[in-house]
Formats: structure tokens, sequence, C-alpha cells
């Protein structure tokens, strides 16, 4: 199954894709516009580098699933015990998820019907999964990567995530082009760490961005994963 020379043979890898749901009532809810290409990508490319795959998903799995078990999540927070139960020592991360940044603070029981009265809905934070990890005891044993999707000030916007967050590597993609990113079929990223821009990559189909930021990650990873 090997087929990108093996480069993470005998790994553990975790892919979180798509765009979390945050539920408003019954039939509604919160989301963006993150279809899970990118992620899926990341999981056949790891697969293909011979990993142990895990995909943790809000959207459709990839057509062709062998040698990748998939787990599907809905809110933030589902995604969040899915990713800590399996993280293991040695494991990468690799968070290409879109998630929510607020949820309703609660969600109504039963559908919310309209009124003329207008609808104000109170927003709270979701549980921000990267910055959860950053002190959690299994942090040390982890290569973790995360994702940054900018509109302005890309580069020192995805470097202050890698502070923040505490990450190995933050891949970086400007979502105000168009044609990448974010629903599209291509991407062109950035990969940085917390010294600086580790690679560039032109557009291409997202497959051919997945498999090179599988090679960084790679080349990149310390002894002990
Ligand atoms: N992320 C996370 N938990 C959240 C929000 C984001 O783990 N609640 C992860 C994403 O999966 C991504 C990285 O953090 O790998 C950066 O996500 P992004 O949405 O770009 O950043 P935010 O921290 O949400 O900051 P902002 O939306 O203000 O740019």
């Amino acid at each position: 199954m090997a087929t990108d020379g093996g480069l993470l043979h005998g790994k553990a890898v975790v892919v979180t894709a798509g765009g979390t749901r945050e539920p408003i009532d019954p039939v509604r809810f919160l989301g963006n516009r993150s279809s899970g290409k990118m992620g899926n990508a990341l999981a056949h490319a790891a697969r293909d580098a011979g990993a142990r795959v895990h995909l943790i998903t809000t959207v459709s799995a990839p057509a062709d699933l062998t040698g990748i078990t998939t787990e599907a999540v809905g809110t933030a927070d589902q995604m969040n015990t899915a990713v800590h139960a399996a993280l293991k020592p040695g494991s990468i991360l690799i968070m290409a998820a879109a998630v929510a940044d607020y949820r309703v603070e609660s969600v109504a029981p039963d559908k919310i019907h309209k009124t003329e009265a207008g609808l104000t809905l109170h927003l709270v934070p979701t549980i921000d999964i990267l910055k959860g990890l950053a002190h959690d005891p299994v942090r040390e044993q982890v290569f973790i990567v995360g994702f940054a999707a900018e509109t302005n000030d890309a580069i020192a916007s995805g470097q202050s995530k890698v502070r923040a967050k505490n990450l190995d590597l933050c891949v970086i993609n400007d979502v105000s082009i168009p044609g990448i990113g974010m629903g599209a079929d291509d991407n062109a990223v950035t990969i940085v760490d917390k010294d600086g821009i580790v690679d560039e990559m032109a557009r291409a189909p997202k497959d051919v961005v997945a498999r090179e930021i599988i090679r960084v990650i790679a080349s990149r990873l310390p002894a002990r994963t």
C-alpha cells in the first residue's frame, strides 16, 4: 500500500476533516464552507506513505477507505473527545478541520418557529482543541500540525498560531484567493514553524498538496515519533 516511499511507515496519524456543525435546534446548525477535501486528501496521502490513519470527520468519508479508520463527529466538543481518544504517544495529529469558533449557549430542544420579532442567538466560544492539547501530558509525545485559513497577514497569523497553540508546524492557506482553499479542488499553502517559513507550495490539486505536506511532516519528525 505504501506508494510514497513508506515515509510514514508504521506511524499512527490522526487527521481531522470538515467543518464542525454546532446545533441551534433539532433542524439547524452553525457551520462553515469546509468540504473536508483537504483532510481527506491528507488521510489518503498519509495512508499511501505507510501510516495507520484515523480520520475524524464531519463530512462523507472518502471513497477509498483501505487502511483508514473513519469516525463521524458533528460538534467541536465531539471532535475534541474523539481526538483525545485517538492520540497515543508517538501519534501525528493533522488538524485540517475547520472547527467552529462559536456555538449557541443553549440548544433549543424543539424547532424554533419564525416570529415577526426577529431572533437573537447568544453564542459562546467552542472548546479550542489544539489549545487544550498544548498543555496536555500527551503533547510532548505527539507531533502536531495545525492549519490556518487566513485572509490577510497570512504568514504572521500562522506563526502566531504556532506559538499560541504550541504547534510543530502550521499549514497556512490564504482563503481570499479565488479558486483555492475552502471547498475548492486546489490549494496553495505555506508551511511555517516557530522559526519561520519551512515550505511554500504553489497552486495545485489538493492530493498533490497533501503529498507534499506529508513529505514535509516526515522530514521534520523527531526521533521520538
Ligand atoms: N482549531 C481547534 N479548535 C478550535 C478552533 C480551531 O483546534 N475551536 C484548530 C483548527 O483545526 C486549525 C487551527 O486550530 O488547525 C487554527 O484554526 P483557525 O480557525 O485558523 O484559528 P482560530 O484559533 O479559530 O483563530 P481565528 O478563527 O481567530 O483565526
